[in-house]
């Protein structure tokens, strides 16, 4: 059906298009759509994936409520282990644009790397993770915080960028 549309709609009003489409689905399509998940994992109203529910791996006891995950469908991935636990409206981005270019191609262009979040983190409401960092074992990122770069196992992390605020 899409590569019928891709050949007769110019690309801008495809993409309307497709957009509305992911919105409409409601969050049990979405999580059902995931690559792996562990027993006792669960979500809310609200949670989505934007891309690459086949590159999505979220272990046991997981508390998702309604984050957004976008994993990318290339070399982007996310990894969620056991017992990780997010706050509200928490966005966990593998995916971006490249932008040294511009315009139609910037839109095109797509980057993607990794994020990993392991065993019993605790990811504060309103925070977001950017791509290719992992968040250490049993660590903590503060309310609203945007984590640019690795977080060690054990630690706290709040701020934007998010900086060490305690060890645990
Ligand atoms: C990160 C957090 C757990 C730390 O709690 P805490 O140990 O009681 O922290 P403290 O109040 O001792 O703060 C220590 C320092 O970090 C700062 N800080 C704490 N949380 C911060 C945050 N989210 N962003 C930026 N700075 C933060 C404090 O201002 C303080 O700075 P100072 O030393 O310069 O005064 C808590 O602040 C937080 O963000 N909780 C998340 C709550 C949430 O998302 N709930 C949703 C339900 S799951």
């Amino acid at each position: 059906m899409i590569r019928l549309l891709k050949k007769i709609l110019p690309e801008t009003i495809l993409n309307r298009i497709i957009i509305k489409r992911r919105d409409f689905r409601s969050s049990s399509w979405h999580f059902k759509k995931i690559a792996s998940v562990g027993k006792g994992t669960t979500y809310e109203k609200g949670f989505k994936i934007y891309n690459g529910h086949k590159n999505i791996q979220i272990g046991n006891n997981v508390f998702l409520v309604d984050t957004l995950l976008n994993a990318g469908d290339d070399l982007g991935s996310i990894t969620i282990g056991n017992s990780v636990t997010f706050g509200h409206r928490v966005m966990v981005l593998a995916r971006g644009h490249e932008y040294k270019k511009n315009g139609k191609e910037r839109q095109q262009a797509i980057t993607e790397k990794p994020i990993r979040i392991e065993d019993d983190a605790w990811i504060g409401s309103g925070s977001i993770l950017l791509a290719g960092i992992i968040i250490g074992k049993g660590s903590v990122v503060g309310a609203g915080s945007v984590v640019t770069k690795n977080i060690p196992p054990k630690c706290i992390y709040a701020g934007n960028p998010a900086k060490l605020i305690k060890k645990l």
